[in-house]
């Protein structure tokens, strides 16, 4: 006699059958099945319950299911679900006025509202070309800007590979510093920033920097391993994008809405770009939300000039509604400031493994945005896995371990993110990094 699948087997083999998973190939795959979230944890089908170390991609900074943040989504649903967007909407101009309080701008700024992060890059790299009259853009390696028709070519990583030859033509790449396996071959901090700068310079001299209408990088790398640029770097690229007349738009989809301590990394390292792009944090990933935000001196360009891009879901109620409660429920609760604490026992707790785990390389990052990046030898710096290699490989086996012990958490190659909800008490954080020890002593094990 056969024996009946369980309720989250069936729902496996269903999601496998009629789902197409992102960034997979689909053979392979084997997940359980999330059905239900609740403060820094969610739950599969079974009951099993898992702690979410990475907020889920790095985006459900108020962790799940906030009762405040679920009473407003209901509310607005019985209020109004759809307006056009050829009319205003009072939960729209709200929310533009309580982003334009939070950017970096004395200024202030308008936003442009989107469904996700890449096309907020596809339509800033669109209104920076529009304001400049340039076509050409650049971006770093060893970045992730989205999966559209441009964010993907702006991606400075693998993940751009099975989208090429570019169907986004003028984009080029440009090396940023990462002084833990420096492109520029040094060591020192310092060094690092000097030299980026000046290979940031000869490019541009290579490119014409009177054809650039932007420059676009995450203010920290992102999903490409928690990278941490060396001090004077940001307000470097700002000078130089400023002397010649070009765009600096920073992608803050991951570092946004408190993951750094402030209400954007441009705030921590008090450098302004003219374009921030966001997404993720704004509604704590409950509802689908996106936008740019344009410094006021800019955005004025629209006033008398056709703004060239628009969508059916551009301030979506729904959306903006959540993202002005998720907004407040950041100021009311004082999350940007937890952040800072839950960052100073990340750093602890962290550098306490790096210590400890022969396979830690470095352990990396800033306010609630860290990662582990691991090594065959802690003196060559060998990766563990290669860097644009065949995947994950062995990392698989510590995910594993960490599912086992009821942590979630993602990475890319021989990184792993630590980037857990914002409201992450001490005693949920203990119970991780316990975890994570474990975890990584198993693993070593294994190797
Ligand atoms: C820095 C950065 N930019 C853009 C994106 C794309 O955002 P989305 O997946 O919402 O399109 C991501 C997604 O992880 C990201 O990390």
């Amino acid at each position: 006699m056969t024996q009946a699948l369980s309720k989250q087997d069936e729902l496996a083999a269903k999601h496998k059958k009629y789902v197409l998973s992102s960034w997979s190939a689909q053979g392979a795959l084997a997940a359980p099945v999330i059905a239900r979230g609740e403060g820094r944890h969610f739950f599969d089908l079974d009951g099993n319950k898992f702690f979410d170390l990475a907020s889920g991609l790095v985006s459900t900074n108020l962790g799940h299911s906030h009762p405040k943040l679920v009473r407003a989504i209901q509310d607005q649903a019985a209020t109004l679900c759809y307006s056009p967007t050829t009319y205003f909407n009072d939960k729209r101009a709200e929310l533009g006025e309580a982003l334009s309080k939070l950017s970096p701008w004395q200024e202030g700024s308008r936003a442009f509202f989107t469904t996700g992060g890449a096309e907020a890059n596809d339509d800033a790299i669109r209104m920076a070309r529009a304001l400049t009259g340039r076509f050409k853009v650049m971006a770093t390696y060893r970045s992730y800007h989205g999966s559209t028709g441009t964010s993907i070519q702006l991606t400075g990583e693998d993940r751009r590979w099975g989208s090429e030859p570019a169907t986004a033509p003028g984009i080029v790449h440009f090396f940023a510093p990462y002084p833990y396996r420096s492109p520029f071959y040094t060591s020192d901090p310092a060094e690092e920033t000097a030299r980026a700068l000046d290979h940031l310079e000869r490019t541009l001299v290579f490119e014409n920097p009177k054809k650039i209408a932007a420059i676009i990088l995450e203010p920290i790398v992102g999903s490409n391993g928690v990278i941490v640029y060396p001090e004077g770097y940001l307000a470097g690229v700002r000078r130089i994008t400023e002397q010649h007349g070009i765009v600096l738009i920073f992608d803050e989809v991951m570092t946004g809405f408190g993951r750094t301590g402030t209400a954007f990394a441009a705030e921590t390292f008090d450098v302004q770009p003219d374009f921030i792009t966001f997404a993720k944090g704004v509604t704590s990933a409950y509802i689908p939300l996106g936008g740019v935000l344009v410094r006021e001196s800019l955005a004025q360009h629209w006033d008398t000039n056709v703004l060239p891009v628009g969508h059916t879901y551009a301030g979506h109620p729904m959306c903006v509604a959540t993202g002005l409660a998720t907004v407040k429920i950041y100021h009311e609760e004082g999350i940007f400031d937890q952040a800072k604490v839950l960052g100073g026992w990340l750093e602890a707790g962290l550098k306490e493994l790096e210590r400890k785990h022969a396979s830690i390389g470095e352990a990396r990052g800033i306010g609630a945005f860290w990662a582990l990046e691991f090594v065959k030898d802690k003196i060559t710096r060998e990766p563990l896995v290669e860097w644009h290699g065949d995947g994950p490989g062995i990392m698989k086996n510590l995910y594993a371990e960490l599912k086992k012990r009821g942590v979630y958490t993602f990475g890319k190659f021989n990184c792993t993110m630590v980037t857990p909800p914002l409201t992450t008490t001490r005693d949920e954080l203990n119970f991780a990094l316990e975890a994570l020890d474990s975890s990584i002593t198993a693993f070593e094990a294994g190797l």
